[in-house]
Order: structure tokens, then sequence, then C-alpha cells
């Protein structure tokens, strides 16, 4: 692949999916869209670029991106911060919806870039454990979970996991929640029934304004891989989806700052978030 040839996919990717390869990439993109030419019989770049950009299926372009995202995740990942938010965000989020007179108090979270459901996973157990006994109504909460990516969310579904992931799961959650499978740790059903997985990219305008009502986005380490101008893009369209005094969620390495001045940044104990 030449250094036009890697620019031209690299624009082509970046328009669709905001995610920006820097020049020092170039190996890492090549290697997946030359296993993509194999995989479809292209012999030439300018083939599979053409029949890329033109197919109305969308199927190959599917292929490329699962190819391309990274989606290194595991349980209880950035722990001080999930620890703000149980012990910060949701009794105050429970609080003032009960104070608004809502029986039952319903939250509505949004796990954005779930990658294989470690952490909408995670917050369904933290929701579980620390929503009881704050409010007197009694507290549901529904858990959405997103990716571009196709097959971590097949893998999301089948709530199977390895040593690795669940690594940093505390012993008593590991009991309650996660059942042995030879070499696997399987997730309660009863904990998956919480979390609703379907794909969903950030850079499409129709699917993110269909969002709404969001009392908490996590969106953490996906934002990283874009550039500030689709960063900013995502950022207003969850500015949008959250409901008034919603709190956003990014990665610790993240922040909104340099990227728009739309929301309120927060310093809570451990932990530095976003507020609308
Ligand atoms: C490194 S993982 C982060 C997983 C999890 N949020 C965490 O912090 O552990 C990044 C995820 O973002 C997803 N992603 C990247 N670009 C996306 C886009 N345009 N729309 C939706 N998801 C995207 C990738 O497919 C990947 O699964």
């Amino acid at each position: 692949m030449t250094f036009d040839e890697f620019v031209k996919i690299r624009d082509y990717i970046y328009r669709k999916s905001g995610i920006f390869f820097e020049d020092n990439k170039q190996y890492y993109v090549e290697k997946r869209v030359r296993d993509r030419m194999a995989a479809t019989g292209h012999q030439s770049f300018q083939g599979y670029f053409l029949s890329l950009r033109f197919e109305s299926s969308n199927k190959e372009w599917q292929e490329l991106i699962n190819a391309l995202t990274v989606n290194e995740t595991y349980f209880f990942r950035e722990y001080p911060q999930l620890k703000c938010f149980a012990e910060e965000v949701i009794p105050k989020m429970l609080e003032k919806k009960a104070a608004q007179g809502q029986n039952p108090v319903k939250l509505k979270i949004w796990s954005a870039g779930c990658s294989t459901g470690e952490e909408p996973y995670t917050l369904a157990i933290i929701l579980k454990e620390m929503t009881e006994g704050i409010v007197s109504a009694p507290v549901t909460f529904e858990i959405h979970a997103t990716d571009i990516n196709t097959d971590v969310l097949d893998r999301a579904k089948t709530r199977l996991y390895g040593q690795r992931s669940v690594k940093d799961v505390p012993n008593e959650y590991m009991g309650k929640y996660f059942r042995r499978r030879g070499q696997m740790y399987e997730l309660s059903a009863q904990m998956a029934s919480h979390v609703k997985f379907y794909q969903l990219n950030l850079l499409d305008s129709a699917a993110m304004e269909r969002m709404d009502n969001f009392d908490a986005i996590f969106c953490r380490n996906v934002l990283i891989y874009f550039d500030d101008n689709s960063r900013r893009e995502v950022a207003l369209y969850f500015h949008a989806a959250l409901v008034e005094g919603g709190y956003m969620f990014l990665g610790h390495s993240e922040s909104m700052s340099r990227v728009t001045s739309v929301y309120k940044m927060v310093r809570l104990k451990n932990a530095i978030i976003y507020q609308k």
C-alpha cells in the first residue's frame, strides 16, 4: 500500500466512523486492509477500495471496521471513577428523581463504545448493588450498550469471559454474579436482562439524534481514537441525549474541556466528571 493509498482509506474511515489513524498507524491499517483484500479476493488496492465505497450492502465496510477497532476492556475498569458513580452520583440521581415524585424511580444509562460488554455489565452490577435503600420508592434501571463493531456485540451477548476480563471483579461479586464454565466465567442471565445491546455508530447523526433521556452516559476510552472535530461532534450528540443535569463519564486520560464548553466540570472525591 502506498502512502497515498493509505491516506485515501484513512480519510474514508475517518469520515464514516470518526476514528483517525495518524501517519504512524499505516502498518496497522495496511495489515488489516490486506487481510480483507485476501478474504474478498481482491488483488489490487484500487479494486478493493472501489468495491468498498460503492457496495450497497455495507457488508465489507462492517468487516473492515470490525477488524480496525481496538476493543480492549475489562470489568470494573477505572475503579475510582466507578466508586464515585456508585457512592456519589447514584444517590444524587435517585434523590432528585424521588423528589420530583417519580415512583418507581427509573434510571436510564448508556455505555457508548461498550466493546465486549464488560463496561455495561459492570454498571448493571453496580446499579443492582447500590440503588437499594437510598429512596423509599422502588428503583428500576436500564442500560443501553452500543458499539460500531458487530463482532464484539455478539461476544457480549454470550456473557462468557476469560480470566483477564474478570481479574478486577471484587470477590464478593464474583461469587454472586458469575459461574465457572470450564476456563471461562459466565455472567448471570438476570444481570444481563438489564442491558440492551445494539449497533450504533457515534457519527451516525440520525441514530444519535434518536438517543434521549439518559441520566448518565459512559463513553470511556473511545474518543481517544477520534480527532478533535469528531470528538466535538459526538460530545454535542451526547449533550443532547442527556437529561438536564445528566452526567458524562470519559476515560481518565480524556477531557471535555479542550473539546467543548457545553458541559460543567465536576470534581468528585476520586474522579472528574462532566454534567449537562
Ligand atoms: C477500547 S474500547 C473501550 C471499551 C470500554 N468503553 C472501556 O472503557 O473499557 C473502544 C470501543 O469503541 C468502539 N468504537 C470506536 N469507534 C466507534 C464509533 N464511531 N461508534 C461506536 N463505537 C465505536 C470500538 O469498536 C471499541 O469497542
